[in-house]
């Protein structure tokens, strides 16, 4: 956990402008900055940025978000990772209690990467000098333009030439890091030689492990490097650096299973195709690669091993999936992979497979369906079975409705009867994290006009009377307002970026999301603030006295304290109506 007082203070710190400015070009349009979307297709810019308020927002595609957010979703980076970055660009250490795995990396940390990176750097200056590999790459089509953007290398054969790489051959990082190995005499050798060198790099573009590959035949065709404190397989994907522009353009992915895939893709111009390294797709990958883009391909050999993969890869996208995503499945012909089928049929038959390619759903209940015997009530039955521990990890969206529908077509049950037999939770209001970008919006207009005047002017919150506190409190439809008072208050957040990180572990996290897009619209000046707050306030007190009038009016009223009670009432109705409406404005 990193503490929000650090945050805030880097917030206050970093302006949003420069981040953004740094992968977007911002054109200066009145008070905010503009630029043409990064994150959906657009032509004339509706991506604006306010220097004030230290927040973007979309008004194509509704993305919005603080100067952390955006480096989470332009570059894919966690959020921890994202502060981290923010944090150097300004010459600030981010304080941490740090995990055990965490702690593991930072003692190993620096040294590790600065250990990785030196020995692509050996393994790309030796490729140079090897004509028995540079041939091997050009007989597999790859030009030295593609060898570049991966950093290809070769390690040489010998047993210990990266002696010559590193000051201190000894050094423990270089056992960490996988370079090298001990033998029985304690003697310490190089683990890659005679290998083609694939360079792993994170999405920062730090080394953090490789794959090498003999040339021509021999055993182990892969060497690949062993996880280490920088290095988990399960979260990495290969080629993701120098894919993330592409991807992005093609506001798709493809996943496939091979180095040499990714990089005969990129020659044939296919730039947006990743690999997993040797193992099997996880949901973080999934997670990964779905915050990238919307489409996510999953690219396998058609033949059985093929379709296990595949189908490993489904299993663990169906918690990921989230309507307006999807993740379909390309099985290429028998015998074939990327790499051939790219370097016989070109790029374009390739991209026809893709556009072909199925999608999840269509996978899922093919293969259900070809299991069973769908004529017969047992194979109905069977069927049924096997589709709830599929169906029970979606999240409640509108894939699972027509999935669903589906499953109750082919096993003669009404979609209900299905939702019951498989112990599907119905449709609910979507949770936070389902789909940051649709969240539940609170539904009384004035609650919402408080929550945009004080996530766009924190400062207010310490000026609020204890009346205002009061009637925050008395209307359960407040509660929203009233928590962001207290978390104001609290804080002491000056601008809109700041609330929002701020309120990023709140219940009532993504009404504030929501809310924090629309304040960029709000052209309130300072001045106006102070008297649109009293004229929303003004108004809810109106609201309360009148149901409360309303009610004693309904009950008879006759006590002598109910008289005066009336009275009183009466007369700050009166003075409401006087001033209530004059100062809110309609469309704050
Ligand atoms: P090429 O023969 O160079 O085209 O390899 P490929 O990309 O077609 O690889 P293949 O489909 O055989 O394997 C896919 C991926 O699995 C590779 O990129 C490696 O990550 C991994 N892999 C393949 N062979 C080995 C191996 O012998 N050992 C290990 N550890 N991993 C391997
Ligand atoms: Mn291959």
């Amino acid at each position: 956990m990193i503490p929000q007082s650090f945050i805030q203070d880097l917030l206050s710190r970093v302006d949003i402008v420069d981040v953004v400015d740094r992968h977007v070009k911002l054109k200066r349009a009145g008070a905010n900055y503009v630029a043409c979307c990064p994150f959906h297709g657009e032509k004339t810019p509706s991506f604006t940025v306010s220097p004030t308020k230290q927040f973007y927002h979309c008004f194509g595609c509704g993305a919005h978000g603080t100067a952390v957010g955006f480096l989470m979703e332009y570059s894919g980076l966690g959020f921890v990772d994202a502060v981290k970055d923010l944090a150097q660009s300004v010459g600030m250490k981010v304080p941490e209690v740090r995990s055990e795995l965490a702690q593991r990396k930072a003692e190993a940390g620096d040294d590790l990467y600065g250990v990785l990176l030196r020995a692509a750097q050996y393994y790309r200056a030796q490729l140079k000098d090897a004509a028995r590999a540079i041939d091997y790459l050009k007989r597999r089509g790859l030009s030295g333009e593609i060898a570049k953007r991966f950093g290809i290398g070769y390690a040489p054969d010998g047993w210990q030439n990266l002696a010559a790489a590193f000051p201190d051959y000894n050094a423990k990082a270089l056992a960490t890091a996988g370079l090298v190995k001990v033998n029985e005499d304690h003697r310490r050798y190089d683990v890659f030689r005679d290998r083609i060198m694939f360079p792993i790099v994170d999405v920062r573009g730090n080394v953090i492990g490789f794959g090498g590959r003999v040339l021509g035949e021999g055993e182990p065709k892969y060497l690949n490097s062993p996880e280490t404190p920088i290095f988990e397989k399960g979260r990495e994907l290969y080629g993701l650096y120098q894919a993330r522009g592409a991807i992005r353009r093609a506001g798709r992915v493809v996943v496939v299973e091979g180095y040499m895939d990714v990089v005969a893709l990129a020659q044939h111009e296919v730039e947006y195709a990743v690999a997993t390294l040797g193992t099997a797709t996880t949901p973080l990958h999934v997670q990964k690669l779905l915050r990238q883009a919307d489409e996510v391909v999953f690219c396998f050999d058609g033949d059985d091993a093929g379709r296990r993969a595949a189908w490993r890869a489904l299993e663990n996208s169906l918690a990921q999936l989230v309507d307006g995503k999807q993740v379909r499945f390309l099985f290429l012909p028998q015998g074939e992979d990327p790499d051939t089928y790219v370097r016989k049929a070109g790029k374009e038959a390739f991209e026809t497979l893709i556009a072909g390619a199925p999608p999840l759903s269509r996978f899922l209940l093919d293969e259900l369906a070809s299991r069973v015997d769908l004529s017969a009530a047992e194979g109905r039955a069977a069927f049924i079975h096997q589709a709830r521990p599929l169906l029970k990890p979606m999240q409640s969206n509108a894939l699972r409705v027509q999935i669903v529908r589906e499953v109750a077509a082919l096993s003669r049950l009404a979609p209900e009867e299905v939702e019951r037999l498989c112990e599907l939770a119905p449709m609910v209001t979507r949770t936070r994290t389902a789909d940051p970008r649709s969240p539940r919006m609170p539904q009384a207009p004035l609650a919402r006009q408080l929550l945009r005047l004080l996530m766009g002017n924190p400062k207010v919150a310490s000026t609020l009377s204890s009346e205002q506190h009061a009637l925050l409190s008395s209307d359960p439809e407040l509660a929203p307002v009233a928590a962001l008072v207290e978390l104001l208050k609290n804080s002491g957040a000056t601008s809109l970026g700041v609330v929002f990180e701020a309120s990023r572990d709140s219940n009532y996290a993504d009404i504030y999301e929501a809310v924090a897009g629309e304040t960029l619209l709000a052209a309130g000046s300072e001045e106006t603030v102070q008297a649109d707050l009293d004229g929303v306030f003004a108004q809810l007190e109106l609201r309360r006295v009148q149901s409360e009038y309303t009610r004693l009016c309904a009950s008879g009223g006759h006590s002598e304290s109910e008289q005066l009670r009336f009275q009183e009432l009466k007369r700050r109705l009166a003075e409401l109506k006087g001033v209530g409406t004059v100062n809110v404005r309609s469309q704050i």
